[in-house]
């Protein structure tokens, strides 16, 4: 590691804050050494704000039915050889009443962008849940919908929002997605779901098609304007039926050097370790967290649906009750000494004053 290097990372771990050009020099730079002492730096802001709790959140994957065709994605529309599924309102509050009796409080419900999911079926749905269990929040990741629908979500008892960026680099974006799709609706959505009081994630791949030094650093200086109370990041990982089939996956390093730089630049951001980083390794998710990371989202879903919720190749916990992959994650987090807490786990704010 360079003088110059150390020096970029002192700077991120006092001001929380470089310039686009050094941001992309540190990313450009990186080296075993740097990532470690990110590492310490970042577990040592994450300590402070959360103690050795991971917060486990509940993913309930309610449908893969999706009108969109974003390029990367396992479930986009094109692929004909997806077998889709809707869950049914009743075996959605069967997944939640499972996940209760397991101790989780939040729910996250996932799923492609559905008409069949309209606004009085999601408004019902979040409105059973909120009712049988009010100590529990209640997440959405549904992608992109009107100013409107947001609303109505949120009158019904919607807590948080997840919708990742993706990029923030428009024209990185349109290589990742079809003309259809829109930069600037995505990033319009993300200001109205702030907008209307949400707790808001964003997020990106890491390692998609076309992506450079250049776009992270893009990526890096939206999340520090933003502040996104969560950020979602994971490897990009190929899926066989996708026009990206024959590209490479994100790595390990890389993902883990940007959930540090990213706790850094956000200390108290909720930053989760994804299916995807223990996807591509073994101990994907335990090296996550020993980055800087702090939450877990094992799956909910029935057990019948879960290989069908493909988005990428050889996704791990499709065969797992959701018992297994609790106690499974469990033993995981315990083997590097931190304990999983299944509250409802709010971003704390009041613990950082920068
Ligand atoms: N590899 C990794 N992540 C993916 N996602 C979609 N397709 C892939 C893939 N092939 C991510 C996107 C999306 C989230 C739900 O999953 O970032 O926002
Ligand atoms: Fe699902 Fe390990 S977390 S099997």
């Amino acid at each position: 590691m360079t003088e110059k290097v150390k020096s970029l990372i002192e700077k991120l771990n006092a001001e929380h804050s470089l310039t686009l050009a050094e941001y992309r020099e540190l990313i450009e730079s990186s080296s075993e050494e740097a990532a470690a002492l990110l590492a310490e730096y970042a577990v040592k802001v994450r300590k402070k704000i959360y103690g050795n709790a991971v917060f486990v959140r509940g993913l309930i994957e309610i449908g893969n039915v999706c009108k969109n065709d974003c390029l990367y994605c396992g479930i986009r529309r094109s692929n004909r050889t997806v077998k889709r599924y809707r869950l049914t309102r009743e075996q959605i509050l069967e997944c939640a009443d499972e996940g209760y009796l397991l101790g989780f409080r939040t729910f996250v419900l996932q799923g492609g962008e559905d008409a069949y999911f309209s606004d009085e079926t999601m408004c019902g749905i979040i409105r059973d849940i909120k009712k049988r269990y009010p100590d529990c929040a209640v997440t959405l990741s549904l992608g992109e919908r009107s100013f409107d629908s947001y609303r109505a979500l949120k009158k019904a008892g919607a807590d948080r929002y997840l919708l990742r960026h993706e990029t923030a680099d428009k024209a990185h974006y349109e290589k990742l997605h079809p003309p259809k799709m829109s930069f600037d609706n995505r990033m319009k959505c993300l200001v109205e779901l702030r907008e209307l009081g949400y707790r808001v994630g964003c997020g990106f791949m890491v390692g998609s098609p076309f992506q450079t030094s250049e776009t992270l650093a893009e990526d890096l200086k939206f999340i520090e304007s933003f502040k996104p109370d969560m950020c979602g990041i994971g490897p990009f990982i190929p899926h066989r039926e996708t026009p990206f089939r024959d590209e490479l996956s994100g790595t390990l390093e890389q993902t883990c050097y940007l959930l540090s730089i990213i706790r850094l630049i956000y200390p108290p951001v909720l930053l989760p370790s994804t299916t995807a980083l223990g996807t591509i390794h073994p101990q994907g998710r335990e090296c996550g967290i020993l980055s800087g990371a702090n939450v877990v989202m094992p799956n909910l879903s029935p057990v019948s649906v879960r290989k069908k919720y493909e988005l990428y190749d050889n996704k791990i916990c499709t065969g797992e009750e959701s018992a297994q992959c609790l106690d499974c994650l469990n033993a995981r987090m315990n083997s590097i000494g931190y304990e999983t807490v299944v509250d409802i786990g709010d971003i704390r704010k009041e613990n950082y004053n920068g």
